[in-house]
């Protein structure tokens, strides 16, 4: 069976590969010319991706990848899994989610599925998506089917991949959501059905909210814990003896990556319109924002002011042993420490060059380093006699 997967990132890409390896021939499209190239001469943009299990699908027949942004009549499923950023105003942007609708609408046939993986606010899929396609294909939404289908990928996380994490569906109908399910049970263990579109499209932004609130609670006791002189870890520890109704969370310098501090947001934007505000989240937000201030200050205190002073920032990528960068929390921790007139450089050998900057060396020769995200392969022994401030907790 021909299936189409939009979007080739951290969610398309592991995607079109599980597919294709479960015998779908895959056509993945990309707008990104150059992610395609690179795909197409056997290089993996994704980290969860090594380039032999890309090389060995394309070898298999089953994948091939195109920066055209059409498909073939033939094709039965449409898999949509572009980027739900936040806009310029800290809101929502479904942009990008309707310019490929329009796209797919535009090669939209008669009996052809179409899931959106996207994260998206409940009443997207119903009240954006099946519009576009309609008005874009000429064809009514009785003529084609439509599910919704959020992705939980964690990239680099080795112990819960796409196979074993199972995975929510909802249908337009019933028929679109069985065909839905029955397409991912190929290769994913457990798909479970969900009464609505909203229901599913709602559970996703469940998910990373409840992970956004508890990490920034976390932050604030940390904290609270380091005024009061003990390592919030000891008393996380302490805690998760609890057999039941406990679940332990960690301190650092801020939640990063494309989904807990994006997605959140709009559930927020959506609770709003309704008059039914969540406050949690918007809390958590902005302590979440606030945290890389809150590091800087600690650094000034620990050096009596940061002005002309040597700081290494340790690990910029959003979380430990990958190499995105995409919505770290480090990037506003190094603009701080700049801001206050310290001089800043950074270390991080998954990342090697960012915004121009390239990783510098541990060693010694700082006044200050900052330890913001502790990959496993960093050896901090390096420091020497250096002063470290651990974002992830310390007395
Ligand atoms: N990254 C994650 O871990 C993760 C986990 C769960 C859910 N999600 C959600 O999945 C969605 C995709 O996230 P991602 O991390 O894969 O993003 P990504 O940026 O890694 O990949 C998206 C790709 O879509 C491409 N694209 C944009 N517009 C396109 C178009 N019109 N046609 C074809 N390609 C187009 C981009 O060039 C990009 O390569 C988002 O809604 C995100 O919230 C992401």
């Amino acid at each position: 069976m021909q299936i189409s997967v939009i979007g080739q990132g951290y969610v398309g890409l592991p995607l079109a590969v599980a597919a294709a390896k479960a015998d779908f021939k895959v056509l993945g499209i990309d707008i990104d010319k150059a992610k395609i190239s690179l795909i197409n001469q056997g290089f993996s943009p994704v980290e969860d991706i090594s380039d032999s299990e890309l090389g060995s699908i394309v070898k298999s027949g089953n994948y091939q990848s195109s920066s055209e942004s059409n498909f073939s009549a033939d094709t039965k499923i449409i898999c949509i899994c572009v980027p739900t950023p936040l806009g310029s105003n800290h809101q929502p942007d479904l942009s990008i989610l309707r310019a490929a609708a329009k796209d797919v609408g535009r090669n939209l046939k008669a009996g052809m599925l179409v899931i959106i993986e996207s994260t998206i606010q409940p009443g997207t899929t119903r009240e954006v998506v099946v519009p576009i396609l309609e008005k874009e294909s000429g064809i009514s939404r009785d003529q084609f089917l439509v599910a919704y289908s959020p992705e939980r990928i964690d990239p680099m996380n080795k112990k819960f991949t796409i196979k074993n994490t199972p995975k929510l569906v909802a249908g337009l109908t019933p028929e679109a959501a069985a065909k839905a399910k029955e397409f991912y049970s190929k290769f994913i263990d457990q798909v479970d059905i969900c009464d609505s579109l909203e229901v599913a499209e709602t559970a996703k932004l469940l998910e990373n909210s409840f992970r956004l609130v508890n990490i920034s609670f976390i932050n604030e006791l940390a904290i609270f814990c380091q005024k009061i002189g003990i390592d919030v870890n000891d008393v996380i520890k302490a805690a998760s003896t609890k057999p039941y109704g406990f679940m332990p969370f960690y301190p650092s310098v801020g939640v990063g990556g494309h989904c807990i501090p994006v997605d959140p947001l709009y559930l927020a934007e959506a609770a709003r319109e309704v008059g039914a505000p969540v406050r949690f989240i918007e809390l958590a937000d902005e302590i979440n924002l606030a945290m890389p201030t809150y590091f800087v200050g600690r650094a000034s205190e620990m050096l009596g002011g940061l002005k002309d002073k040597k700081v290494l920032v340790i690990g910029v990528s959003y979380k430990p042993n990958v190499a995105d960068i995409r919505e770290t929390p480090v990037e506003a921790l190094i603009s701080g420490l700049k801001k206050s007139g310290a001089v800043v450089s950074w270390h991080d050998d998954l990342v090697k060059s960012w915004n121009g900057e390239i990783s510098v060396a541990v060693g010694s020769g700082f006044d200050l380093a900052i330890l913001a995200t502790p990959h496993d392969y960093l050896d901090l022994s390096l420091l020497g006699n250096t002063p470290l401030l651990n974002t992830r907790g310390s007395k």
